[in-house]
Protein backbone atom coordinates (compact mmCIF):
# COMPACT_ATOMS: atom_id res chain seq x y z
CA UNK A 1 0.00 0.00 0.00
CA UNK A 2 1.34 3.67 -0.55
CA UNK A 3 1.10 6.41 1.32
CA UNK A 4 -2.37 8.26 1.56
CA UNK A 5 -2.24 11.36 -0.51
CA UNK A 6 -3.45 13.39 2.21
CA UNK A 7 -1.18 16.76 1.79
CA UNK A 8 -0.29 15.41 -1.68
CA UNK A 9 -1.56 14.62 -5.26
CA UNK A 10 -0.39 11.61 -6.95
CA UNK A 11 -0.23 11.40 -10.48
CA UNK A 12 0.43 7.97 -12.29
CA UNK A 13 1.16 8.07 -16.14
CA UNK A 14 0.75 5.29 -19.00
CA UNK A 15 2.28 5.25 -22.15
CA UNK A 16 -0.02 3.92 -24.21
CA UNK A 17 2.68 2.17 -26.50
CA UNK A 18 4.71 1.00 -24.26
CA UNK A 19 4.88 -3.46 -24.91
CA UNK A 20 4.52 -4.14 -21.07
CA UNK A 21 0.96 -2.37 -21.08
CA UNK A 22 0.64 -4.41 -23.97
CA UNK A 23 1.85 -7.53 -22.60
CA UNK A 24 -0.54 -7.50 -19.63
CA UNK A 25 -3.35 -7.28 -21.54
CA UNK A 26 -5.21 -10.41 -20.35
CA UNK A 27 -4.98 -9.47 -16.69
CA UNK A 28 -6.30 -6.08 -17.60
CA UNK A 29 -9.30 -7.47 -19.10
CA UNK A 30 -10.16 -9.32 -15.68
CA UNK A 31 -10.54 -5.89 -13.62
CA UNK A 32 -13.18 -4.51 -15.84
CA UNK A 33 -16.80 -4.67 -14.79
CA UNK A 34 -19.45 -6.16 -17.14
CA UNK A 35 -20.57 -2.40 -18.45
CA UNK A 36 -16.74 -1.26 -19.13
CA UNK A 37 -16.88 -4.52 -20.65
CA UNK A 38 -19.57 -3.57 -23.28
CA UNK A 39 -18.18 0.08 -23.28
CA UNK A 40 -15.33 -1.38 -24.52
CA UNK A 41 -16.87 -3.86 -26.91
CA UNK A 42 -18.83 -0.66 -28.59
CA UNK A 43 -15.30 1.43 -29.41
CA UNK A 44 -14.84 0.41 -33.21
CA UNK A 45 -11.30 0.93 -33.33
CA UNK A 46 -8.65 -1.45 -31.63
CA UNK A 47 -6.45 1.81 -30.74
CA UNK A 48 -9.35 3.09 -29.09
CA UNK A 49 -9.95 -0.26 -27.05
CA UNK A 50 -6.66 -0.46 -25.58
CA UNK A 51 -6.60 2.67 -24.10
CA UNK A 52 -9.98 2.35 -22.45
CA UNK A 53 -8.51 -0.84 -21.08
CA UNK A 54 -5.48 0.47 -19.76
CA UNK A 55 -7.24 3.88 -18.15
CA UNK A 56 -9.70 1.39 -16.62
CA UNK A 57 -6.58 -0.96 -15.44
CA UNK A 58 -4.94 2.05 -14.34
CA UNK A 59 -7.34 4.06 -12.32
CA UNK A 60 -8.23 0.86 -10.35
CA UNK A 61 -4.80 0.02 -9.72
CA UNK A 62 -3.84 3.13 -8.79
CA UNK A 63 -7.00 3.50 -6.37
CA UNK A 64 -6.41 0.16 -4.85
CA UNK A 65 -3.20 1.40 -3.66
CA UNK A 66 -4.53 3.64 -0.88
CA UNK A 67 -7.10 1.44 0.25
CA UNK A 68 -7.77 -2.75 0.84
CA UNK A 69 -10.06 -3.19 -1.96
CA UNK A 70 -9.16 -5.37 -4.44
CA UNK A 71 -8.94 -3.44 -8.41
CA UNK A 72 -11.71 -5.13 -9.54
CA UNK A 73 -13.70 -4.72 -6.53
CA UNK A 74 -14.56 -0.94 -7.92
CA UNK A 75 -17.77 0.75 -8.66
CA UNK A 76 -18.01 4.09 -10.30
CA UNK A 77 -20.76 6.30 -10.76
CA UNK A 78 -20.27 9.49 -13.46
CA UNK A 79 -21.58 12.68 -12.01
CA UNK A 80 -24.27 14.73 -14.17
CA UNK A 81 -21.73 15.87 -16.10
CA UNK A 82 -19.93 12.82 -16.99
CA UNK A 83 -17.42 12.82 -14.32
CA UNK A 84 -16.51 9.26 -12.75
CA UNK A 85 -16.73 8.84 -8.78
CA UNK A 86 -16.26 6.19 -6.72
CA UNK A 87 -19.61 4.46 -5.90
CA UNK A 88 -20.56 3.10 -2.34
CA UNK A 89 -16.71 2.95 -1.19
CA UNK A 90 -16.58 0.06 1.90
CA UNK A 91 -16.42 1.41 5.26
CA UNK A 92 -12.99 2.85 6.22
CA UNK A 93 -12.05 3.66 2.98
CA UNK A 94 -11.01 7.22 2.49
CA UNK A 95 -12.20 10.14 0.30
CA UNK A 96 -10.43 9.34 -2.50
CA UNK A 97 -10.94 11.42 -5.54
CA UNK A 98 -9.02 11.17 -8.80
CA UNK A 99 -9.31 12.37 -12.52
CA UNK A 100 -8.67 10.99 -15.87
CA UNK A 101 -7.22 12.67 -19.19
CA UNK A 102 -5.55 11.00 -22.17
CA UNK A 103 -4.20 11.86 -25.52
CA UNK A 104 -2.07 10.24 -28.13
CA UNK A 105 0.31 7.63 -26.30
CA UNK A 106 -0.42 8.99 -22.92
CA UNK A 107 -3.09 8.72 -19.76
CA UNK A 108 -2.86 10.39 -16.66
CA UNK A 109 -4.32 9.77 -13.67
CA UNK A 110 -4.76 11.72 -10.70
CA UNK A 111 -5.03 11.39 -7.03
CA UNK A 112 -6.08 13.08 -3.74
CA UNK A 113 -8.32 12.83 -0.67
CA UNK A 114 -10.90 14.89 -0.17
CA UNK A 115 -10.09 17.81 -2.45
CA UNK A 116 -10.91 18.72 -6.00
CA UNK A 117 -8.91 17.51 -8.12
CA UNK A 118 -8.84 17.83 -12.64
CA UNK A 119 -6.03 16.70 -15.00
CA UNK A 120 -5.63 17.22 -18.39
CA UNK A 121 -2.56 16.07 -21.09
CA UNK A 122 -2.64 17.27 -24.79
CA UNK A 123 -0.32 15.88 -27.30
CA UNK A 124 1.03 19.14 -28.51
CA UNK A 125 1.87 17.99 -32.11
CA UNK A 126 -1.80 18.85 -32.53
CA UNK A 127 -2.64 21.68 -34.58
CA UNK A 128 -5.26 23.34 -33.19
CA UNK A 129 -4.10 26.73 -31.62
CA UNK A 130 -5.58 30.26 -33.42
CA UNK A 131 -9.06 29.23 -34.39
CA UNK A 132 -9.66 27.14 -31.22
CA UNK A 133 -8.38 30.00 -28.95
CA UNK A 134 -10.66 32.92 -30.55
CA UNK A 135 -13.44 31.07 -29.98
CA UNK A 136 -12.90 29.34 -26.41
CA UNK A 137 -10.70 30.88 -24.80
CA UNK A 138 -11.20 34.28 -22.27
CA UNK A 139 -10.20 37.60 -23.98
CA UNK A 140 -7.19 38.22 -21.80
CA UNK A 141 -5.87 34.80 -22.89
CA UNK A 142 -6.71 35.47 -26.55
CA UNK A 143 -4.82 38.91 -26.44
CA UNK A 144 -1.90 37.36 -25.12
CA UNK A 145 -1.11 34.86 -27.12
CA UNK A 146 -2.08 37.16 -30.41
CA UNK A 147 0.80 39.13 -28.96
CA UNK A 148 3.12 36.33 -29.41
CA UNK A 149 5.47 34.54 -32.66
CA UNK A 150 3.54 32.14 -34.33
CA UNK A 151 5.81 29.35 -32.65
CA UNK A 152 5.22 30.67 -28.85
CA UNK A 153 1.55 30.73 -29.71
CA UNK A 154 1.82 27.11 -30.39
CA UNK A 155 3.46 26.57 -27.05
CA UNK A 156 1.56 28.60 -24.86
CA UNK A 157 -1.98 27.27 -26.67
CA UNK A 158 -1.41 23.96 -25.23
CA UNK A 159 -0.29 25.62 -21.13
CA UNK A 160 -3.69 27.32 -21.56
CA UNK A 161 -5.65 24.67 -22.71
CA UNK A 162 -4.33 21.79 -20.41
CA UNK A 163 -4.70 24.36 -17.00
CA UNK A 164 -8.09 25.36 -18.84
CA UNK A 165 -9.59 21.55 -18.98
CA UNK A 166 -7.39 20.86 -15.38
CA UNK A 167 -9.91 23.65 -13.81
CA UNK A 168 -13.48 22.42 -15.52
CA UNK A 169 -12.39 19.05 -14.92
CA UNK A 170 -12.07 19.97 -11.42
CA UNK A 171 -14.77 21.29 -10.52
CA UNK A 172 -16.73 18.72 -12.25
CA UNK A 173 -18.85 20.42 -14.70
CA UNK A 174 -16.89 19.77 -18.44
CA UNK A 175 -17.86 21.90 -20.77
CA UNK A 176 -21.16 23.29 -18.88
CA UNK A 177 -18.33 25.74 -17.72
CA UNK A 178 -18.44 28.41 -20.25
CA UNK A 179 -14.67 28.49 -21.16
CA UNK A 180 -14.62 32.60 -21.18
CA UNK A 181 -15.54 33.15 -17.75
CA UNK A 182 -12.09 32.74 -16.38
CA UNK A 183 -8.68 33.62 -17.47
CA UNK A 184 -5.37 32.48 -17.00
CA UNK A 185 -2.36 34.51 -16.07
CA UNK A 186 1.36 32.18 -17.54
CA UNK A 187 3.90 34.06 -15.84
CA UNK A 188 7.62 32.55 -16.34
CA UNK A 189 8.44 33.24 -12.83
CA UNK A 190 5.83 31.62 -10.79
CA UNK A 191 2.61 29.40 -11.12
CA UNK A 192 -0.04 29.79 -13.15
CA UNK A 193 -2.84 31.74 -11.54
CA UNK A 194 -6.52 32.14 -12.47
CA UNK A 195 -8.98 35.30 -12.58
CA UNK A 196 -13.05 33.95 -12.40
CA UNK A 197 -15.83 35.92 -13.49
CA UNK A 198 -18.20 36.50 -10.41
CA UNK A 199 -20.71 34.16 -12.74
CA UNK A 200 -18.59 31.27 -11.48
CA UNK A 201 -18.63 31.60 -7.85
CA UNK A 202 -15.83 30.59 -6.97
CA UNK A 203 -12.40 31.59 -5.37
CA UNK A 204 -9.79 32.08 -6.97
CA UNK A 205 -6.74 32.05 -4.42
CA UNK A 206 -8.40 28.12 -3.28
CA UNK A 207 -6.63 26.90 -6.16
CA UNK A 208 -3.20 25.64 -6.72
CA UNK A 209 -2.30 25.11 -11.15
CA UNK A 210 0.87 23.10 -12.03
CA UNK A 211 2.12 22.38 -15.18
CA UNK A 212 4.57 19.65 -16.40
CA UNK A 213 6.11 17.99 -19.64
CA UNK A 214 5.63 14.25 -18.37
CA UNK A 215 7.08 13.79 -21.35
CA UNK A 216 9.05 15.80 -24.63
CA UNK A 217 5.19 15.57 -26.46
CA UNK A 218 3.03 16.03 -23.84
CA UNK A 219 1.54 18.83 -21.59
CA UNK A 220 0.22 17.97 -18.62
CA UNK A 221 -2.33 20.92 -16.74
CA UNK A 222 -3.22 20.19 -12.82
CA UNK A 223 -5.86 21.86 -10.87
CA UNK A 224 -6.37 21.55 -6.99
CA UNK A 225 -9.29 22.75 -4.60
CA UNK A 226 -6.49 23.50 -1.62
CA UNK A 227 -7.07 24.79 2.20
CA UNK A 228 -3.73 26.02 2.73
CA UNK A 229 -0.21 25.90 1.51
CA UNK A 230 0.18 24.41 -1.92
CA UNK A 231 -0.15 20.49 -2.02
CA UNK A 232 3.62 18.25 -3.40
CA UNK A 233 2.81 16.73 -6.49
CA UNK A 234 4.18 13.57 -7.18
CA UNK A 235 4.70 12.44 -11.13
CA UNK A 236 5.41 8.96 -12.32
CA UNK A 237 5.38 6.97 -14.65
CA UNK A 238 3.68 3.07 -14.36
CA UNK A 239 2.48 0.22 -15.73
CA UNK A 240 -0.45 -0.91 -13.89
C1 LIG B 1 -15.14 15.62 -21.23
C2 LIG B 1 -14.23 16.74 -20.84
C3 LIG B 1 -14.39 16.94 -19.35
C4 LIG B 1 -12.76 16.37 -21.07
O1 LIG B 1 -12.57 15.97 -22.35
P1 LIG B 1 -11.15 15.80 -23.05
O2 LIG B 1 -10.19 16.85 -22.65
O3 LIG B 1 -11.45 15.64 -24.48
O4 LIG B 1 -10.64 14.39 -22.55
P2 LIG B 1 -9.70 13.92 -21.37
O5 LIG B 1 -9.06 12.69 -21.86
O6 LIG B 1 -8.79 14.97 -20.82
O7 LIG B 1 -10.73 13.57 -20.22
C5 LIG B 1 -11.64 12.55 -20.36
C6 LIG B 1 -11.91 11.98 -18.99
O8 LIG B 1 -12.41 13.01 -18.15
C7 LIG B 1 -13.32 12.44 -17.24
N1 LIG B 1 -14.52 13.27 -17.28
C8 LIG B 1 -15.62 13.14 -18.06
N2 LIG B 1 -16.49 14.13 -17.77
C9 LIG B 1 -15.92 14.87 -16.81
C10 LIG B 1 -16.34 16.03 -16.08
N3 LIG B 1 -17.52 16.60 -16.27
N4 LIG B 1 -15.51 16.55 -15.15
C11 LIG B 1 -14.33 15.97 -14.90
N5 LIG B 1 -13.86 14.88 -15.56
C12 LIG B 1 -14.67 14.34 -16.50
C13 LIG B 1 -13.55 11.00 -17.63
O9 LIG B 1 -12.84 10.18 -16.72
C14 LIG B 1 -12.97 10.91 -19.01
O10 LIG B 1 -12.30 9.70 -19.29
P3 LIG B 1 -13.08 8.32 -19.40
O11 LIG B 1 -14.28 8.56 -20.27
O12 LIG B 1 -12.08 7.39 -20.00
O13 LIG B 1 -13.45 7.95 -18.00
C15 LIG B 1 -14.61 18.06 -21.52
O14 LIG B 1 -13.83 19.08 -20.99
C16 LIG B 1 -14.54 18.05 -23.01
O15 LIG B 1 -15.35 17.47 -23.69
N6 LIG B 1 -13.56 18.71 -23.59
C17 LIG B 1 -13.37 18.74 -25.05
C18 LIG B 1 -12.13 19.46 -25.40
C19 LIG B 1 -12.39 20.94 -25.69
O16 LIG B 1 -13.12 21.33 -26.56
N7 LIG B 1 -11.71 21.82 -24.92
C20 LIG B 1 -11.87 23.22 -25.06
C21 LIG B 1 -10.59 23.97 -25.06
S1 LIG B 1 -9.96 24.37 -23.47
Amino acid sequence: MDLLPFQAVHVDLVLTDGAEALARRARYLTLLSPDEHARMARLIFERDRHRFLLTRALVRTMLSRYAQVAPADWQFIANAHGRPEILDAPAGVPDLRFNISHTDGLIACAVTVGREVGVDVEHVGRRLTQDVAARFFAPAEVAHLQSLSEEEQERLFFDYWTLKEAYIKARGFGLALPLGDFAFHLSPDGPPSIRIEPSLNDDPASWQFCQEWPTPIHRLGLAIRRTGDDLPVRLRQVVP
